[in-house]
């Protein structure tokens, strides 16, 4: 295992390329099962959860061809298997997105269930219900998903939820529509833009969707599809969070690929804390010489203030002068980088799914462990604000989501070292 050592204080200068979208890039790999013939997806970081979804395709018998340098995924899958086992779902809950194109494709297979998360309790009974509605029989059987039809039949799918719209639900029900008989409406359906991504590669499969992006989908099913090439777009979370290491090291940072229409709930919050953003076509340049303002934030679907930026908003929150106070409401339990925090001198209380955020001074570098992907990304940001050397074990977590990260930082100027642990 490797850690990452930090010696915080450095503000970060210059340019940084934002790599090709995490949640964009793994529902569309999983949509290649929906043709037998070939596919090309641009633009895929080189991340282990992009390897372990390649991996699962290669378990069904799809042939993908992975080149990692130019960030390129070939895949065809002539006669998929119906089967994803435990052994490589566990590995990552997205893959629970399987379903849906295995469903369409095949009639009849098994994925298991994805278990525990991290992050909090992770339902899927909105995917079940929404693949139920259009025809399929679905049980859970010893740890599996099982779920099979005679054929799919559009109609009607609601999918809201207690804690708002889906992703991977109204990315599954969607593909497996594109090749239902009939028409079928998702209502309340997510509007991330991975969501509207997916959309565009299977209307390039030859798919008939309409409404991407909004909250009601209209999919005409279509009798096959076939290979496509897409490039994926750019990650509005690995962008967001260079914004916060750029705010919070109180530095002026250029970053190319990020695309501003993506992040205007970030960008909103980060103005009223006093820190610059510009944007051009393409960048945004994110700049902080002032002294920051608590804001309040509150974590809501797209195109609200996302989940997977409330531990690094966090970060910043912790040396801003002030109470801020962070509310989670998509994964309620999302706060396990609160405690790692405190190590390094941040003074936050937790009340329900609020943190209520006493801004400090400074914090002092200590060891801290990652407990999942955006929480290592805040304590790396909290790492890069802290007087001293901050160590983040488990650094593995953030490799599932940020390509290079420790590169990336360095180059514009952290003082940022990956070691063995
Ligand atoms: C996607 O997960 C992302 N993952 C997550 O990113 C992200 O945090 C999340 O959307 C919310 O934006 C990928 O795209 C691969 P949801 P997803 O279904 O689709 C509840 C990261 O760090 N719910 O939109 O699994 C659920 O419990 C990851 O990159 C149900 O109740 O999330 C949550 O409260 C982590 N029943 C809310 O809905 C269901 O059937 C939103 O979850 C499904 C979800």
């Amino acid at each position: 295992m490797e850690k990452l050592i930090i010696s915080g204080g450095k503000p970060l200068r210059g340019t940084v390329q934002i790599s090709g979208s995490k949640n964009s890039a793994l529902p569309i790999i999983a949509a290649t099962l929906l043709t037998s013939e070939p596919c090309t997806i641009r633009g895929v970081p080189n991340l282990s959860d992009i390897q372990f979804m390649s991996d699962i395709l290669r378990w069904l018998s799809v042939d993908v061809k992975h080149h990692r340098a130019d960030g390129v995924i070939e895949a065809r899958a002539q006669q998929p298997l119906g089967v994803a086992p435990y052994e490589l779902v566990r590995k990552m809950r997205a893959s629970v997105c399987l379903l849906g194109p295995l469903l369409a494709r095949l009639h009849n297979c098994k994925v298991s269930m994805p278990g525990g998360c991290v992050i909090g309790d992770r339902p899927i009974d909105m995917h079940l219900k929404g693949l139920r509605r259009l025809g399929a029989e679905v049980v859970l059987e010893n740890g599996y998903i099982h779920a099979r039809c005679n054929e799919l039949t559009g109609t009607d799918v609601f999918l809201g939820g207690r804690f708002g719209s889906t992703v991977l639900g109204t990315a599954n029900v969607m593909m497996a529509a594109t090749l239902a008989k009939g028409t079928t409406v998702i209502e309340s359906s997510a509007c991330e833009p991975e969501v509207e991504d997916l959309a565009e590669f299977l209307v390039k499969m030859g798919a008939k969707i309409k409404g991407a992006g909004s909250h009601i989908i209209e999919i005409e099913g279509v009798e096959q599809l076939h290979g496509a090439e897409h490039t994926i777009i750019t990650d509005r979370i690995e962008a967001a969070t260079f914004m916060i290491a750029a705010a919070i090291t109180h530095g002026d940072v250029e970053i190319k690929g990020a695309r501003p229409e993506h992040l205007w709930a970030v960008r909103e919050k980060l103005e009223d804390a006093g820190v610059t953003v510009e944007r051009t076509n393409g960048t945004v340049r994110v700049k902080s010489d002032a002294a920051w303002q608590p804001v309040d934030v509150i974590t809501m679907p797209y195109p609200g203030f996302p989940t997977d930026m409330q531990a690094q908003m966090s970060a910043l929150m912790t040396v801003t002068p002030g109470i801020s106070v962070i509310t989670e409401k998509v994964f309620p339990n999302r706060f396990m980088h609160i405690s790692e925090m405190s190590r390094l001198g941040a003074d936050v209380s937790l009340e329900g799914s609020s943190a209520i955020v006493k801004g400090v001074k400074r914090l002092s570098g200590a060891p801290v462990m990652a407990s999942d992907l955006r929480a290592s990304a805040g304590l790396v940001l909290a790492g890069l604000a802290a007087e001293g050397e901050t160590e983040v074990n488990r650094v593995y977590h953030v490799e599932r989501g940020y390509e290079r990260i420790d590169q990336k930082l360095r180059a514009l100027g952290a003082n940022i070292e990956r070691v063995a642990e």
